[in-house]
């Protein structure tokens, strides 16, 4: 069924720091392409986003920064909004979960649920700060990630692994407000029991399936995201806490001091964000949300997929109106200069700090962005690859061929486009259209690398075409020929400043400005005979200016010296007294053997000799090692951590390792010989 509107939507970043390009290559630049491509088609569509402002993600923020919630969504909203649309992403509509407008429909949202009994209420211990005198969830606690063993898993989620986690599957949890171990304290908070949903979620995400008839082609959906939900309906869905005991947030209707769960309530901000735009439009945003022949599409990061693909749709379903994601394209991560990009650790280039060091150079970006977007797997961004991205392929494929056309045309013509009546050429014509295509047809699998990438073929055959033609030398003797080439040539830059428009906007406009045409819609070309004979090019300016040597290291440098100023160490916990530091017993211990852990990714049985008794012990580090590598080493082990189960074993103590910004694990091995079972102090 082709769909008669589409409602697109990419994640709402929370307003508690700046934008940077690791975001934008994730899930903002991709939904702004495939938007703009849809328009440039003259679809009917939606391009929803917005600020999430609620949640620990911003009260923790405010609390570092000594300043109130609401004085940090304002600051970042504002930024934010601003940074995304000085750098061309165009969305109809960039509102805030804080507004009126949304606690009134997640609020009318919850109320619904709650009626028709989709939710439970449940009265559970739950971990509490005695000294901040809160409870707390999500960001408020962190702890060891039961799935993989990162030490830094958040009370909702893993970021290292993925995994959505309660606070009381955390291994040892720590208060992030006062940084001690936390208490048990009874309270009642409503439920979402996701495992009453099993069923029909893994046929929708397996099959493509909703209530009995087709929904979606699941072969369109990346296997990775596909991959992921999989494994966590495979792992058994629980039920999931869908209000918090906190201050800041949507307030639970009848309810004092409880709020909905960030998380329930931000993607219904996609809901209120495409009311508010509709009512301005004059539009009836119901459309939008209630009707089976709109296509969802959520553009996101890799970190949201279970709550896009999963927790949300089961929402929607739920409360019965609303349609499900016909696809969630989800990207994967993006690195920067060998480093995981990370806000904590102030290693990431800003989008708003891009745009003042390299005003109007917004489609350099965007285009080396779209080049090394991490469509299937985690990719890097170094400034020296963007640097001879720009160098090679704008400046010296697009730019040039640009260039040296309008300076032959005026040359040669005083401008004018001369005709081209022979079929010598025609299999450039042919050529070009089939590039052309190409970009619609990878863009609508969501393949917007393969897209760009047929964009500016369209360069690289007038570039080939004037090598091997040399109009310059010919002019003499034969200026017909010359015109031709020269008309071919134009109407090459006029399909690139259609095919442009997704990928390079800025770009597109200045073509259509040089050549003097206001361009055509991308159904409308369907042959190379754009531009008509006798037309009279304009001027065109240099379209990209080469990156120097000395803005690359600039900005290498930039990035040390913001992380250096950020301090690198992770801030040094509370003192401890010399007698519970006695109370851990560390020992070297010696490997015996080492096993994968089946059906993870991360974990390692070992079998370890600790004087003269043999023990069993889980470690996190399969991602780092190799098991053949470990044994035969003395490693360093707490031998008195309590047995606990994992993966159905009994694991005993725990391997210590040192971890590097990468997330790299090393083993701690004694330099000087040693015995099994020594003791280290
Ligand atoms: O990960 C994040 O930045 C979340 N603020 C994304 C929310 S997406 C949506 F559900 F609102
Ligand atoms: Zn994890």
């Amino acid at each position: 069924m082709t769909p008669k509107r589409y409602l697109v939507t990419s994640a709402l970043p929370y307003a508690n720091g700046p934008i940077h390009i690791g975001h934008i290559a994730g899930a903002y630049l991709p939904a702004d392409i495939y938007v703009r491509y849809l328009k440039a088609n003259q679809k009917d569509v939606a391009f929803i986003c917005g600020s999430d402002e609620h949640g620990a993600a911003i009260t923790l923020r405010a609390k570092k920064e000594g300043k109130s919630p609401r004085e940090i969504v304002d600051f970042y909203h504002a930024l934010m909004g601003k940074a995304f649309a000085d750098f061309g992403i165009e969305f109809d509509e960039y509102y805030r979960t804080s507004s009126a407008d949304h606690i009134e429909m997640s609020q009318s949202v919850f109320s619904k649920l709650k009626e028709q009994g989709v939710f439970e209420t449940h009265t559970t211990e739950q971990y509490f700060d005695e000294e901040a005198q809160q409870f707390l969830a999500d960001r408020y606690i962190t702890g060891t990630c039961p799935k993989c063993s990162s030490e830094k898993a958040y009370g909702d989620q893993c970021e290292k692994c993925g995994s959505a986690l309660s606070p009381t599957e955390l291994i040892h949890p720590v208060s992030t407000l006062s940084g001690k171990a936390p208490v048990l304290r009874e309270t009642t908070h409503w439920y979402l029991p996701m495992q009453n949903h099993s069923d029909w979620i893994r046929e929708f995400i397996e099959k493509g399936i909703l209530n009995g008839e087709v929904h979606h082609d699941p072969n369109q959906w990346k296997s990775h995201v596909v991959g992921q939900c999989l494994s966590w309906v495979d792992g058994g869905l629980q039920a999931r806490a869908m209000t918090r005991d906190l201050d800041w947030g949507v307030p639970v209707p009848g309810e004092d001091g409880k709020v909905l769960y960030v998380w329930l309530d931000a993607p219904i901000g996609y809901i209120t964000n495409t009311k508010v735009w509709a009512e301005k439009q004059g539009k009836n945003w119901e459309d939008y949300w209630k009707n089976d022949d709109t296509q969802l599409v959520h553009f996101i990061g890799k970190d949201n997929i279970v709550f896009h693909c999963i927790i949300f749709p089961i929402i929607l379903k739920a409360h019965g109106d609303f349609i499900l994601p016909k696809n969630v394209p989800a990207n994967e991560f993006m690195n920067l200069e060998g480093d995981k990009i990370s806000t904590s650790r102030n290693w990431a280039v800003w989008l708003h700090e891009y745009l003042e060091d390299f005003p109007n150079r917004q489609d350099e970006m965007r285009y080396v962005l779209a080049s090394i977007m991490p469509e299937q797997k985690d990719s890097e961004f170094t400034w020296t690859d963007f640097k001879d991205r720009v160098n090679n392929e704008l400046a010296d494929i697009v730019g040039n061929f640009v260039n040296r056309v309008f300076v032959l045309t005026h040359k040669y013509f005083d401008g004018a486009v001369q005709s081209a009546a022979t079929s010598e050429f025609d299999h450039i014509r042919q050529e070009a259209l089939e590039s052309f295509q190409t970009i619609g047809q990878k863009i609508e699998l969501y393949r917007f690398r393969e897209a760009q990438s047929a964009a500016i073929q369209l360069a690289r055959i007038g570039n080939k075409l004037l090598t091997e033609t040399e109009p310059w030398k010919i002019y003499k003797t034969d200026p017909e020929k010359t015109g031709e080439i020269l008309n071919i040539c134009t109407q090459l830059i006029a399909a690139m400043a259609i095919a442009f428009e997704p990928f390079l906007p800025f770009t597109a406009q200045k073509l259509k400005a040089g050549l003097n045409w206001n361009g055509k819609s991308w159904n409308e070309l369907s042959s190379m005979e754009i531009i008509p004979v006798g037309h009279i090019l304009g001027e065109m300016p240099i379209l990209f200016v080469k990156i120097t040597d000395e803005e690359v290291t600039r900005q290498q440098e930039k990035l040390r010296a913001a992380q250096l100023s950020n301090k690198v160490a992770e801030p040094v916990k509370e003192d401890v007294s010399f007698e519970t530091f006695q109370n851990m017993d560390l020992r070297i211990v010696h490997v015996l053997e080492a096993e994968k852990v089946p059906k993870t990714k991360k974990l390692l049985k070992l079998k370890i000799q600790l004087g003269s008794e043999e023990r069993t012990v889980i470690s996190g580090i399969a991602e780092s090692y190799e098991p053949q590598d470990l044994i035969g080493k003395n490693v360093l082990y707490l031998a008195n951590l309590a047995p606990r189960e994992i993966k159905g074993v009994v694991s005993s103590g725990m391997i210590l390792m040192a971890e590097n910004n990468k997330g790299e694990l090393s083993l701690l091995s004694p330099e000087r010989p040693t015995e099994s079972g020594n003791c280290v102090r």
